[in-house]
């Protein structure tokens, strides 16, 4: 694998490469990160990832400093899942004078949800992955489910940009008790690891609810205005009784993530989104209903 700081190296490695898959990341691997890399292998040759900590992405109250950076061992890892390439900039290469222009995603689906929380988040994002996808040149590139809105987003970003590039989404991957990996379980106390389930299981249970309902339709049974807000009511105030602060709990159309309307409750695919404190650690989760 060649590890690669920066733009010009990048593209001359991948001079005359039309099939590249591209997996962008921010370091500090788990399974997660391995399972798009696998996936990644299918949907393309060579496989690229980045690593880059983005700062644009971050809130100032955010935890830039104190995301976790284990470049070494990212390294071991990819290498181990035939990784091509590594490109591992730094702020200087990415973002060598002050990164004046921006992606803004439109408010109805980058200011809601985590964007209502994360002011600027999706902006960062779209800002750095934009970048990343013109220094790679990707044929496909690989985002998790997990990070459930800014697969959607990134995907109407290259769909509006006509992009020549692929968005491929992949499947959450999650330890045996159903918590999603993600580099920020790491922040959790051993109490806080074993409450940190509770959130898929919320999730869970909002869901066999919906599907039930859904499975009533044609019976005069169906999913009401009233069953979702009944569920998402009952949900954050579970997490509340165990310690949690939720910022949202919301079932969602997963075309739009807007919310289901009376219409189409029972006929559109949804999501049930969510995001919650416990402790100092901000979590998030979803499931497709
Ligand atoms: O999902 C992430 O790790 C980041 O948001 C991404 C896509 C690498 C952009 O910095």
């Amino acid at each position: 694998m060649k590890i690669v700081r920066s733009i010009d190296e990048l593209r001359a490695q991948l001079r005359g490469q039309l099939r590249t898959a591209f997996v962008p990341t921010m370091g500090n691997l788990h399974e997660g990160h391995l399972s798009l890399m696998r996936l990644a292998r299918q949907e393309g040759d060579p496989v690229v990832a980045s690593i880059f900590v983005n700062r644009l992405q971050f809130g100032p109250s955010e935890d830039f400093d104190k995301y976790p950076r284990t470049f070494e061992d990212d390294a071991e890892k990819l290498e181990r899942e035939g990784v091509y390439v590594l490109f591992a900039p730094d702020e200087r290469e990415m973002y060598p004078v002050p990164q004046e222009f921006r992606v803004s995603p439109p408010a109805t689906l980058g200011g809601v949800l985590e964007g209502e929380f994360r002011p600027g988040f999706f902006t960062g994002v779209t800002t750095v992955v934009l970048k990343l996808l013109s220094c790679v040149g990707p044929q496909a590139a690989i985002f998790g489910k997990k990070d459930y809105q800014q697969l959607m987003i990134v995907r109407q970003m290259a769909q509006q940009f006509a992009l020549p590039t692929r968005i491929v989404a992949a499947e959450t991957v999650r330890d045996g008790d159903g918590l999603a990996l993600s580099s920020r379980n790491g922040y959790l106390s051993a109490s806080e690891r074993a409450e940190a389930p509770r959130l898929y299981r919320c999730l869970g249970a909002v869901r066999e609810r919906l599907l039930a309902a859904r499975g009533l339709a044609d019976a005069g049974g169906g999913i009401g205005m009233d069953l979702i807000d009944e569920l998402e009511t009952a949900a954050m105030a579970q997490l509340r009784g165990h310690g949690w602060a939720p910022d949202y709990l919301s079932v969602r159309r997963q075309r739009d993530l807007l919310p289901p309307t009376a219409d189409d409750a029972n006929s559109e695919p949804l999501v049930v989104l969510a995001a919650a404190r416990l402790g100092a650690t901000r979590l998030i989760d979803n499931l497709e209903v």
